[in-house]
């Protein structure tokens, strides 16, 4: 109980810190909740021997999520742009494929660090992409679709609740959209399929 306690309390102050560093890229000033966490990890593949890719995994708070809901820790493979996160990541999943880098990289990332690793059942992203342009946030919707097996999920939350089309992700179909509630701030989950 204690443990979890002071593991929260590190993931957050960390989370402030590198918010006021770079609140762009951070994207959030604390960790995801676990109804949240739990949301994103409902839509895991079904197969148990297909890799996932998250990507923004930060302290972990939806990877905990995901192994949770049966992911093998060594079916994960998550991009970190962070260096102090990806540590963390690294001590707390040492049998996952975590990877210090930039997501919109995933195509040499992949290639140099997992190379047995062509395709994936699922990317869960947490990346905080309205923060992004949106012709850099479609180059990186393609970059999922390729890496998607057929009939593969994209997963992404957004604090926007809106529900706007969203054309940066027009070459994948909408399946899903929802809003958690049970966050601060409450986030909507979109899921998309190849
Ligand atoms: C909103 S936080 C989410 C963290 C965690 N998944 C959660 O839900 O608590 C977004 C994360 O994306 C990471 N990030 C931002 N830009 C990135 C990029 N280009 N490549 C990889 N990670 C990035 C940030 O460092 C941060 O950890």
């Amino acid at each position: 109980m204690a443990k979890r306690f002071l593991a929260a309390l590190h993931d957050t102050t960390l989370f402030v810190q590198e918010w006021l560093c770079n609140p762009q890229r951070t994207g959030a000033v604390a960790p995801s909740s676990p109804k949240l966490a739990a949301a994103m990890a409902h839509w895991l593949p079904s197969d148990p021997e297909s890799f996932v890719l998250e990507l923004g995994p930060g302290t972990g708070a939806v990877t905990t999520a995901l192994l949770k809901r049966g992911l093998r820790e060594d079916r994960l493979v998550a991009i970190e742009r962070n260096p102090k996160m990806a540590a963390v990541l690294h001590e707390r999943f040492p049998r996952a494929h975590i990877i210090t880098g930039d997501a919109w990289q995933m195509d040499t990332l992949l290639r140099e660090h997992a190379e047995e690793i062509h395709s994936v059942g699922a990317v869960i992203s947490s990346l905080p992409l309205m923060n992004f342009p949106s012709a850099q946030a479609a180059a990186l919707a393609h970059k999922i679709g390729d890496v998607l097996k057929p009939e593969g999920k994209f997963v992404q939350y957004s604090y926007h609740l809106g529900r706007p089309a969203d054309r940066r992700i027009d070459h994948l179909h909408p399946i899903a959209s929802n809003i958690v509630w049970l966050n601060f701030p409450p986030a909507r989950v979109s899921v998309y399929q190849k």
